[in-house]
């Protein structure tokens, strides 16, 4: 109860900038007609969305006078909200309290002319500040109040856990540190605008959304930002004509796939993007990957995007994603630890390969919360029985449908803490039947697998797709060897009474840091195939140990 107080105090929701509401079992049966619980992410986004319509990027001198800059635009009308943060350089997001305020503001912004360079006259809400006429502030006062848009070294983390007095607090730190900032969360959406702004030049109805760890509160700072341009808002698409007299509908080119359109509308974009994008570099066109997409990094924020279209269930998995990290503030503060952790470890890489996904290790961590006595959170069947009609959903014939509604989800009372879920889940792994079993979210149980992949990880919408299929056998056999190794130590902290009364509270890597620094079983740069029989002699002496210390009365 102590680690669910202290987490929900410190959790803020990376999305909205309300703080978490834990979904308890006393806010549930109020059938007041309002709806308990947070908002469902389509309606966050929704409000974020708005936020970033009304929002410019602004690079700034970093001499500039917070004040000047403030009362300069705020002749174009008020302003909600403003940050400054640093990325090769210093910008400011603004946001207006309306949205004419901006066209005020573009209007009075001029096209650059330099000397020997010639300019696309593209015209976004990506802006540069010039001071001529903005005297500088005097050489004392502080420069421009920036918000860090980046996570600490892993070094730093580990000092920082090794300051707390207990595992739990250890995980709400950790959670702390990296999670996605309300400034972070506004510059990606804003991101997404001014990219959308682009695209409508070709289809002026379009949208693009974040999807992915960018919305799905299991975000780190610095993490990739997901989009995706939804073209299914466009009018005209369930347009019913009268069933008598004269009608008219669009001519249009047609293809005999839904993935050549795909791929034909994003390489044009891409193409756009490349050339008239202000501050999009490196941008490669991906097409003909399993989901077609652009990849370029956006400059001004320091985002590496990947552009989308047409993926309708990667927002599904988003959205349910969303709706376990909220149901219970454990669930958020695990999976962000196990991420962590993974990383540290080279269990999870930037570079695309044969390891796991953060993505697969999410599901990984639900699965084992299903899969605990009583279950933490409910299976994606139960949440398919509690459905309502607005959130029946079938994309390409998969039933992607479950309950969006917080207020309808009844949790059972689970009270564990955060450190016996984390000993337990790499328990749980280094003991797993990886060769037979697959991991299955929809039943809460593991199934026999229907393939011969090393590690298979059920697709919880497409449910014949494995997500872990890039998996090779050494990379599973590092991430069983690594859980081995972190269930032993974590159980060897255990034993660690007393701790902190000896003075050297602060430098000592104990708990949840020790599981952080390099391992001694298995290689860091596990890229290298490590001595397997060496190993697996080593781990089956921890293994022992774990064990023995299970069997050890505890005291
Ligand atoms: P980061 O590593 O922080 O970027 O996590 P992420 O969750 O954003 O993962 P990633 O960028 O790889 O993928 C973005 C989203 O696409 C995920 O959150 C999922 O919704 C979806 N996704 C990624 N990989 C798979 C997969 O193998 N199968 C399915 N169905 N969806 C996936
Ligand atoms: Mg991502």
């Amino acid at each position: 109860v102590k680690c669910l107080n202290t987490i929900e105090t410190i959790l803020r929701r990376s999305v909205g900038t309300e703080p978490v509401v834990a979904h308890t079992e006393g806010a549930q049966g109020d059938d007041s007609g309002e709806k308990d619980g947070p908002k469902s992410l389509s309606e966050l986004m929704a409000d974020r969305q708005e936020q970033a319509e009304k929002s410019v990027l602004i690079s700034c001198p970093s001499r500039t006078s917070e004040k000047k800059f403030l009362k300069f635009l705020s002749k174009h009308g008020d302003i909600n909200k403003h940050f400054f943060y640093e990325s090769y350089g210093v910008y400011a997001v603004v946001e207006f309290a309306r949205r004419d305020s901006v066209a005020s503001l573009l209007e009075s912004a001029a096209i650059p002319s330099v000397n020997h360079e010639c300019m696309v006259p593209f015209k976004s809400r990506l802006l540069s500040l010039s001071n001529h006429s903005l005297a500088a502030p005097p050489a004392q006062q502080p420069g421009l109040p920036c918000r860090p848009q980046a996570t600490v070294s892993i070094n730093e983390l580990i000092q920082r856990l090794s300051r707390e007095d207990s595992v739990d607090d250890q995980i709400g730190a950790l959670t702390e540190t990296y999670q996605l900032t309300e400034e972070n969360s506004r510059l990606r959406f804003l991101v997404c605008s001014l990219l959308k702004d682009v695209a409508a030049a070709y289809f002026p109805e379009c949208t693009i959304r974040p999807f992915g760890s960018s919305v799905n509160g299991f975000g780190k700072l610095g993490c990739d930002l997901d989009m995706f341009l939804d073209l299914d808002n466009i009018s005209g698409w369930n347009f019913k004509p009268p069933k008598s007299g004269l009608s008219l509908e669009y001519q249009m080119k047609r293809t005999n796939s839904e993935r050549h359109v795909t791929q034909s509308i994003l390489s044009v974009i891409g193409e756009c993007v490349d050339h008239f994008g202000p501050g999009c570099v490196g941008v490669q066109k991906i097409l003909n990957a399993r989901c077609p997409l652009v990849r370029f990094a956006h400059q001004p924020s320091g985002f590496q995007c990947d552009l989308t279209a047409n993926n309708r269930v990667a927002m599904k998995s988003t959205e349910l994603l969303y709706l376990y990290g909220e149901l219970d503030p454990r669930v958020r503060s695990l999976v962000f630890t196990v991420r962590c952790w993974a990383r540290a470890h080279g269990v999870t890489s930037s570079i695309p390969g044969a390891w796991i996904t953060n993505f697969s290790l999410t599901v990984m961590v639900l699965f084992f919360l299903q899969k605990r006595s009583p279950p933490i959170i409910p299976t994606l069947d139960r949440l398919r029985d509690l459905a309502g009609p607005a959130d029946e959903s079938v994309i390409e014939g998969n039933d992607c449908t479950f309950a969006t509604d917080f207020s309808k989800i009844q949790l059972q009372s689970n009270t564990d803490t955060l450190e016996q879920l984390l000993g337990d889940f790499f328990e749980f792994y280094a003991m797993f039947p990886f060769s037979r079993m697959s991991i299955n979210i929809r039943k809460g149980r593991e199934q026999n697998k229907p393939e011969m992949a090393p590690l298979h990880i059920q697709n919880p919408f497409e449910t014949s797709l494995n997500v872990s299929k890039n998996v090779n056998t050494s990379q599973l056999d590092r991430f069983v060897a690594l859980c081995q190794e972190s269930a032993w130590l974590l159980q060897q902290s255990e034993t660690r009474t007393q701790r902190g009364s000896s003075g050297n509270r602060t430098t000592t890597p104990w708990g949840l840091a020790t599981l952080l620094l390099p391992s001694k079983v298995v290689g860091i740069k596990g890229r290298k195939k490590y001595k397997k029989e060496g190993a697996s002699e080593r781990i089956k002496s921890l293994l022992e140990t774990l064990k023995n210390k299970n069997e050890e009365p505890k005291s």
